[in-house]
């Protein structure tokens, strides 16, 4: 097991379900959904290592650490199972989650994420993006992604508040993280458990694609496209997004 203890917010009792942030970003990115999600779901938002207030931690990132740091979450609060949600890159580590500990998740979601590795290009530019961080911070990251992630103008500077509360170190980890992550495409059949595919129709971080493919791969899935959403749905459309939690969390209860 690790070294890092995760900060963590938690919302309203009931059935676990735990919401995992993108890169590079924290837990508050889900906070618009949690007014809508009503009674009965305990919604568990931690900040992966690195991230807006958890510890980086002495030892280069990878998705086997982050795993392990939300188990070590779910031992510290007594849960044994749990729903568990990621959001991009959080999605990554939903899936070493699945591979590494499936008796302790019950249901899962993967919002604006994708299954496959990263390809030699891929790992170029996250190698790229590491070099930049190391000169000029992490300003840089911030202006070249913010664009892509959303048209909806409102949620710039929320966003861009967010992302600022990265840390270089942080962000480095998880850039090596992504770049090492296996793919998930051989075993993603053997995810038994109710599944929830969300897509934002205008994804241009993670083509829509990806999530369509997903949703064939994996057995119990459900796929919902959010029609008015690039690569932030919960901030973009938190109701309907967290609506489509709802019905997991029946799915899953049934
Ligand atoms: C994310 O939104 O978490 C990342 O951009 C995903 C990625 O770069 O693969």
């Amino acid at each position: 097991m690790t070294d890092v203890r995760l900060y963590y917010e938690e919302a309203e009792e009931g059935e676990s379900l735990i919401l995992i942030h993108g890169y590079p970003l924290n837990h508050k990115i889900w906070q618009p959904i949690i007014p809508f999600l009503g009674k009965g779901i305990r919604a568990i938002l931690p900040d992966l290592r690195g991230c807006g207030k958890s510890p980086a931690g002495p030892v280069s990132n990878s998705m086997k650490l982050m795993a392990e740091d939300v188990i070590r979450l779910m031992d510290e609060l007594r849960i044994s199972t749990s729903i568990v949600a990621g959001h991009s890159m959080g999605g990554y580590v939903i899936l070493k989650l699945a591979e590494s500990f499936p008796d302790r998740i019950k249901g899962i979601a993967m919002v604006s994420s994708q299954a496959v590795a990263d390809t030699p290009e891929k790992k170029e530019g996250r190698a790229a993006s590491i070099k930049l961080i190391n000169s000029e911070g992490i300003n840089p990251i911030i202006n070249g992604m913010l664009p892509r992630l959303t048209e909806t103008p409102e949620l710039i500077e929320p966003i861009r508040q967010i992302m600022s509360e990265s840390n270089p170190a942080g962000l480095i980890g998880c850039l090596t993280a992504m770049a090492d992550r296996d793919d998930a495409n051989d075993w993603l059949h053997s995810i038994i458990v109710p599944a929830l595919v969300i897509a934002g129709r205008n994804d241009k971080i993670i083509p829509i694609e990806r999530s369509i493919e997903m949703n064939k791969s994996l057995v119990h899935s459900e796929l919902v496209v959010m029609e008015h959403s690039c690569h932030m749905p919960m901030m973009e459309q938190p109701q309907e997004t967290a609506n489509a939690f709802q019905s997991l969390v029946k799915r899953v209860k049934k």
